[in-house]
């Protein structure tokens, strides 16, 4: 095991010893391998860098309480970066080939997975670049599949604690039908716009559609859940909106209210709702669930408050996920590849 203070990691990028890729030319892909060259000799005029034909993943795997290991809904990443790479005009690498990448990334780097009970897990980032040289516009015949594995903690830092939000109306995110529910460098690469003012007054940044900035579409580099509580009856709310990134967090935890016997509801969501509810948060891979205590409207001189702590639902729901993610509880919807090391 690696000589690490795991449990003060950030989401930091850790370099790893191993890397995983594997090359396609002319829709033939060919073998992963693992390499600890972390540079690629590419040409200058690819055109992952000239026309941004690129796209990436992340997912985890976890040390659990049985001392195995887990790795969380890959194939599902496989499949979205696949539908990515079918909207950016580049070949899918096949999801047989994603996970043999996935799981020889994990063995060559095995001694970067932080031990049970740090709250550090193995992050692996697949990314997809378009390799053909090309001035023309557009896209090439050419692309490199590489897995770039890392130690990481948690998103936000401490581990469970609420972060604010700001709406921003200056910048969209992504256009209704563009490029906002593929996972593609160039949505995250114009959005800084928006997030680095945010982050520099320690906020993160809200974004509505693009088209009417009247519905609330993503926080950031995450999903908006909105929790109401009425007559008794729990309703976990979440955008339905065709310029978000269909979250694989998002979609394990509706599954996980509907067991709880809670409503669960995908529409659009006014931003003056958030007046009506009692919880919400950010989920993704990287934050699980990130409570919100505060979502500020500053042109419209209102704020939204739910409180500086956690609220009850989505910690329940938090810590029901991550007993799933560490071995603590059943797997009842064989979310969890687990291998025996
Ligand atoms: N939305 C955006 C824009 C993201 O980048 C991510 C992260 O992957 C998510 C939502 C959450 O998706 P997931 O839960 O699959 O990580
Ligand atoms: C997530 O994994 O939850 C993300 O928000 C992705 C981001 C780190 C690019």
């Amino acid at each position: 095991m690696k000589n690490i203070d795991w449990s003060t990691l950030g989401f930091h990028y850790t370099e790893p010893d191993y890397i995983v890729r594997a090359a396609c030319h002319d829709g033939v892909w060919e073998e992963p391998y693992a390499t600890k060259d972390k540079y690629l000799h590419l040409h200058v005029s690819a055109t992952c860098l000239q026309y941004g034909q690129e796209a990436f993943e992340g997912l985890k795997a976890f040390r659990g309480v049985d001392g195995k290991i887990r790795i969380f809904r890959w194939r599902e990443n496989a499949r979205r970066m696949a539908r990515s790479a079918e909207g950016l005009y580049m070949t899918p690498v096949p999801e047989e080939l994603f996970g043999k990448a996935i799981y020889l990334a994990l063995e060559k780097n095995i001694d970067f997975l932080p031990p049970y009970g740090t709250g550090a897990t193995l992050y692996f980032r697949p990314l997809l670049i378009g390799t053909t040289p090309r001035l023309g516009v557009g896209p090439g015949r050419d692309f490199e599949f590489i897995v770039i594995p890392s130690p990481i903690g948690p998103y936000y830092p401490g581990k469970f604690h609420c972060t604010t939000f700001i709406v921003n109306r200056h910048v969209d995110r992504a256009a209704p039908f563009g490029t906002g529910h593929f996972k593609v460098g160039g949505n995250y690469a114009s959005s800084f716009r928006a997030t680095e003012p945010a982050h520099a007054q320690g906020m993160d940044c809200l974004f509505l559609d693009a088209k009417y900035h009247r519905y609330i579409d993503e926080c950031s580099a995450a999903n908006f859940i909105g929790i109401k509580e009425q007559d008794g009856q729990i309703e976990y709310l979440t955008p339905r909106s065709s310029a978000i990134l269909p979250s694989i967090t998002n979609n394990s935890l509706m599954t996980l209210a509907r067991d709880k016997g809670y409503k669960v509801t995908r529409r659009h969501i006014r931003l003056e709702e958030l007046a009506e509810m009692q919880e919400a948060a950010a989920c993704g891979t990287a934050c699980v669930i990130s409570p919100i205590d505060k979502v500020i409207d500053a042109e419209k001189d209102k704020t939204y408050s739910f409180g500086k702590e956690p609220g009850p639902v989505l910690t329940d729901l938090y810590h029901a996920l991550k007993d799933i993610q560490y071995g603590r509880a059943e797997d009842k919807h064989h979310w969890c590849e687990v291998i025996e090391k």
